[in-house]
């Protein structure tokens, strides 16, 4: 039986995932939802669902399972806080929330109800995912470097008035790096610049470095709207080898038998590889079916295959220390702004 969802929000994200909601058998749309009368229409009509204006409408039915809610992201939290306390399933877009408190807040909420939780970082779904979790752990990384460049972006989805701009597409890179570095982020330093573009608070320009386990392991990320021209790379070192992509579809992995004295001496037993992850297909698909599946039973939520509430509330509360670090001058303690 496919699992019945309502997709709220219908603008250009929640339409596109319309598409491939409509796509997976494993998944049927019953109801959709915009408080924009015109575009709830638009959508019950191209999707031959029901349509309506409230999501207190679509959590008062009983045929819906699992809401996909794809609003702007200020309307993540009072929907998805609803959603919980009615013990529906939820897939959020990105960023969870609009301020790392809130964002805690539904990972607590969501873990509580005993429902699935998953937010739309749809990497984690990729097979480059798949290839990077097998192979990580294994170089037992204490470094990593992930770039972003893009050109320039409108500041409409994330916090408009302080974020925005590249932080936009930096949530997913944030997310990746925790995930990829694995344990936990203790503090970030960062530097930001802001409007030379755009002339508004948009951030542009984003150099951040996040610490893990009080500084003894660490990861650079750095974005800008095309000011840099790098390609966008990851690259992870480790005690036991490194890894690094360039394209996000091949791992060229190099592991040895680690370094046992100081000095410039080669590693020993170094082999390298290069790994192919198969044609990506549609990652935000996969993360759909993932979800699906999860509701369902067919995977096993101990091992969810995709972005935890706590784990997206983590990448708001990293984002939320950037700016602070940034406008502060200082080493920002994640403790400080995660959950209080
Ligand atoms: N994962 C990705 O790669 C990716 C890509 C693009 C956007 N997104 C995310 O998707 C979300 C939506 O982005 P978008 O570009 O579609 O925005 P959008 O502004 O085009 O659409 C948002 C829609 O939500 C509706 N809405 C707002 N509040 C609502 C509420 N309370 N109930 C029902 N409908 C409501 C609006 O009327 C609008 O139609 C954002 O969180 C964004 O960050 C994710």
């Amino acid at each position: 039986m496919p699992v019945r969802v309502a997709l709220v929000g219908c603008g250009m994200r929640g339409m596109g995932l319309a598409g491939l909601l409509q796509a997976t058998p494993k998944i049927e749309i019953a109801v959709v939802c915009d408080i924009d009368a015109a575009r709830a229409k638009a959508a019950a009509e191209k999707l031959g669902a029901d349509g309506v204006q409230s999501h207190a409408e679509v959590l008062a039915r009983d045929d819906v399972q699992a809401l996909v809610v794809a609003t702007d992201a200020r309307w993540h939290a009072p929907v998805v806080f609803d959603a919980l306390a009615a013990k529906r399933h939820v897939y959020v877009e990105k960023p969870l929330a609009d301020s790392p408190q809130t964002a805690a807040r539904l990972a607590a909420a969501q873990e509580e109800a005993g429902v699935v939780g998953v937010v739309g970082y749809q990497f984690r779904a990729s097979p480059l995912a798949a290839v990077m979790e097998k192979e990580l752990p294994a170089i037992q990384p204490v470094q990593g470097l992930l770039t972003i460049q893009r050109g320039p972006m409108n500041p409409q989805y994330f916090f408009p008035d302080h974020y925005g701009g590249i932080v936009d597409t930096a949530t997913h890179s944030i997310h990746t790096a925790l995930w990829a570095m694995g344990g936990r982020p203790t503090s970030v330093s960062a530097s930001i610049q802001r409007g030379s573009i755009k002339g508004d608070r948009t951030i542009e320009f984003m150099s951040l470095l996040i610490e893990f386990d009080g500084g003894k392991r660490v990861c650079t990320i750095t974005g800008s709207m095309f000011g840099m021209r790098t390609p966008n790379i990851w690259q992870f070192v480790g005690t036991r080898g490194t890894a690094h992509t360039l394209d996000h579809r091949t791992l060229h992995v190099a592991t040895h038998d680690g370094i046992r004295e100081a000095g410039n001496k080669p590693p020993q037993g170094l082999v390298t590889r290069a790994i192919e992850s198969p044609p990506e297909g549609d990652s935000t698909r996969r993360l759909l079916e993932r979800f699906a599946d999860l509701v369902s039973g067919e995977a096993d939520r101990a091992a969810p295959g995709a972005a935890t509430f706590r784990e997206g509330a983590e990448a708001v509360a990293v984002t939320a220390a950037m700016v602070r670090a940034a406008e502060e001058g200082r080493r920002v303690d994640l403790a400080e702004v995660m959950g209080s």
